[in-house]
């Protein structure tokens, strides 16, 4: 509809503007939603890439781009796994998220031995430099460094020891910032780490140990898009609403966007019965979200794995009366689960 002089004379514009700004904001796209996959599931289960084409908008290689994969020896790489999931997700339009370029766990034996500076730091660099120009263009936004921080920070030892930390000391984040914006300027640039929703001390300081960090990047002028909250949410403790809420709020006053990387419920402590279960940790879901809401948008929210049929939590945090984990948003037989719902609520909030 054109409008006319007539109608602003008459004010009827305004309210056809006003009637248009809340079309928009009803159009406004979805948060995206995503999830992880390791390469055996994704090989495995026709019904699970069926589920990931249909309901992801973006992808994580859940192992596949970690060190322990790529790197079986110092002299080579092996993209075998992580590109077969990278080519589904390209061939279904999906936005995939890199996972990870710098972690102290699950390394190749040879990369713990790194015994000097001079060593680690020319490995590091390689490493990042091969990984994210192979897929500049394509991965869109990276994990640049995966728990870094101490797991109980304290203002002398804010950082987790690793071969990584032990060679470089604090460097190693701007080192590993620094060189994959170089080699891909257009990738969103993550710091990922966990424990940032408990009510306790602990928690509290990793979070400022994490702003700490943006700021120290940021001083710096070295790029860092996005905080990463891995998000493995423990169904029988209290959430730090207002804290995550603040925490997220500042990183907006930094510039500095927020992404849900790897959310599911931890559910060894709560009660058995699967539909209380259940409902217990949609809300808990929803209430997680719409912390994170309130102090910004998130980039999107990505879960780690689709369907209870695989999680680390069944490995991880096995449950004393010997039921089955139901961390994740679909249940074994991929049927919604509350929590599906409470993401997709959470998808559409304002
Ligand atoms: O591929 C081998 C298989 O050949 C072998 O038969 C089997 C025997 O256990 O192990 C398989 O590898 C395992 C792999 O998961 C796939 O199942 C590794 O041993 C195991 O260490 C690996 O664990 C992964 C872990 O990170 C370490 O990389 C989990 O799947 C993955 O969910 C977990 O993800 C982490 C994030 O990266 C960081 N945040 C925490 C999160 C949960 O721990």
């Amino acid at each position: 509809m054109t409008l006319t002089r007539r109608m602003f004379a008459l004010g009827t514009a305004s309210t056809l503007l006003t009637a248009e700004a809340a079309a928009q904001v009803a159009a406004r796209a979805l948060i995206p939603f995503g999830s992880a996959v390791m390469i055996s599931d994704f090989r495995s289960d026709a019904a699970l890439r069926d589920q990931l084409a249909r309901l992801c908008d973006v992808i994580v290689p859940m192992n596949e781009l970690k060190w322990q994969s790529l790197r079986p020896n110092a002299e080579s790489f092996s993209f075998k796994d992580a590109d077969e999931i990278i080519q589904f997700a390209r061939r279904n339009r999906k936005a995939i998220h890199g996972h990870t370029l710098l972690w102290g766990d699950f390394l190749p034996d040879w990369a713990r031995q790194i015994n000097s500076a001079r060593e680690a730091e020319r490995v590091l660099v390689t490493h990042i430099e091969t990984v994210a120009a192979k897929y500049a263009g394509v991965v869109s936004s990276w994990d640049v460094v995966n728990e870094v921080i101490a797991h109980e920070p304290t203002a002398d030892k804010p950082f987790r020891d690793s071969v990584w930390f032990r060679q470089l000391g604090p460097r190693l984040v701007d080192l590993a910032f620094q060189t994959a914006a170089r080699v891909d300027p257009s990738a969103r640039l993550v710091l990922n780490d966990y424990d940032f929703e408990n009510p306790d001390e602990r928690t509290a300081e990793r979070r400022r140990q994490a702003l700490r960090l943006v700021r120290h990047l940021q001083d710096r002028k070295i790029p860092v898009h996005e905080v990463g909250l891995q998000a493995h949410l423990y169904g029988e403790k209290p959430l730090d609403a207002r804290g995550i809420t603040a925490f997220c709020r500042e990183l907006g006053r930094l510039g500095v966007g927020v992404r849900v990387t790897e959310l599911d419920v931890i559910d060894w402590k709560m009660p058995g019965p699967a539909a209380q279960r259940d409902k217990l940790i949609g809300e808990l879901t929803t209430a997680f979200l719409a912390a994170v809401i309130e102090g910004q948008r998130p980039q999107a929210i990505i879960t780690w794995g689709l369907s209870d049929r695989s999680s680390w939590i069944h490995d991880v945090f096995k449950r004393q009366d010997g039921l089955r984990a139901r961390p994740l948003p679909l249940d074994e037989a991929y049927r919604p689960k509350p929590m599906m719902a409470a993401i997709e609520a959470a998808r559409r909030l304002p």
